[in-house]
């Protein structure tokens, strides 16, 4: 199974006497501009923006392919860029027998993808009520809406101490956020802004590495907590947002909850909120 060649579904090509035939029109089509794969797992990339496209950093859209059947094939992708990026970024999880990722992992700069210009979701600023220290929670490609709010002037303005934990199976998965995390402080548009308020805590499950475990256990067992130097997570100032698998999502609604956090949604701001990340 193939991509299906998009590019003959458009009216992109010059309409000459030779192709005089009106070819159906892609809606939505986005151009690839580049692609890195960092596992066999786990790939980014970028396609150009529309320009209509207005979003707030943590929010995901619909995107995709054509389908076999010549139907659209879309899933929920959070946008991996800030919102004052003149592109897009995606950061996907490759599943060889999955419907829409057994293709997209094949997309090559130049390829077109669809994509629906409706960005939603709950893992955004207005969400949340003013605090001082804000917990982005990853495990896998949940990293990607923390990739775009870690970009953003916002998360800097709004807190003085921003927290990202990413939790993968192996050193290798974590390349993406690791690199991303480490250019920020030298980043020309937000590296002052950063400053020294931002923490990174990488954990891995399944290879040796500096930090071993879930997420969850480190949060339970005050882990985090000793090697942070903070003395726990508090209703007044912190504020969290989780994004990963059901089961990571669910146990950290928990603890948080746990420590007296509650959910809040665009229309209801509180103390946390969650999104899950796509999966396959
Ligand atoms: P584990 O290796 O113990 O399953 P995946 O690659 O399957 O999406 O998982 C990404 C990371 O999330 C893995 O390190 C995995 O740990 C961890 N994880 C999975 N479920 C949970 C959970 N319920 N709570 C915390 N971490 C989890």
């Amino acid at each position: 199974m193939g991509i299906t060649p998009i590019l003959t579904m458009t009216e992109l090509k010059p309409v000459t006497d030779a192709t005089p035939i009106k070819t159906p029109m892609l809606p939505d089509a986005q151009t690839v501009t580049a692609v890195e794969h960092f596992t066999d797992r786990l790939f980014s990339f970028r396609t150009t923006r529309p320009q209509s496209l207005r979003f707030r950093s943590g929010e995901f859209v619909m995107i995709g392919l054509v389908g076999d059947n010549g139907k659209p094939l879309l899933r929920a992708y959070s946008i991996a860029s800030p919102s004052w990026d003149d592109e897009l970024e995606f950061y996907s999880i490759k599943v060889q027998d999955g419907p829409l990722t057994s293709k997209l992992q094949h997309i090559q700069p130049g390829d077109q993808i669809i994509l629906r210009p409706k960005p939603v979701g709950t893992l955004v600023h207005d969400a949340l009520l003013p605090g001082k220290r804000i917990w982005f929670f990853a495990t896998g490609t949940g990293f990607a809406p923390f990739a775009s709010l870690l970009r953003d002037p916002e998360t800097y303005e709004q807190y003085d101490e921003v927290i990202i934990t990413h939790t993968c199976r192996d050193v290798a998965e974590l390349e993406y956020g690791r690199r991303l995390v480490e250019s920020l402080p030298d980043d020309p548009l937000i590296g002052e802004l950063v400053g020294d308020k931002l923490k990174y805590y990488p954990t891995t499950t399944r290879e040796q590495s500096p930090k071993m475990g879930r997420i969850t256990t480190l949060l339970k067992d005050g882990t985090v907590f000793k090697d942070l130097g903070i003395d726990g997570i508090n209703p007044d100032t912190d504020r969290a947002m989780v994004c990963g698998s059901m089961g990571l999502n669910t146990d950290l609604k928990e603890i948080l909850e746990s420590f007296g956090l509650r959910e809040g949604a665009n229309s209801d701001p509180a103390e946390y909120v969650v999104e899950k990340a796509f999966v396959g």
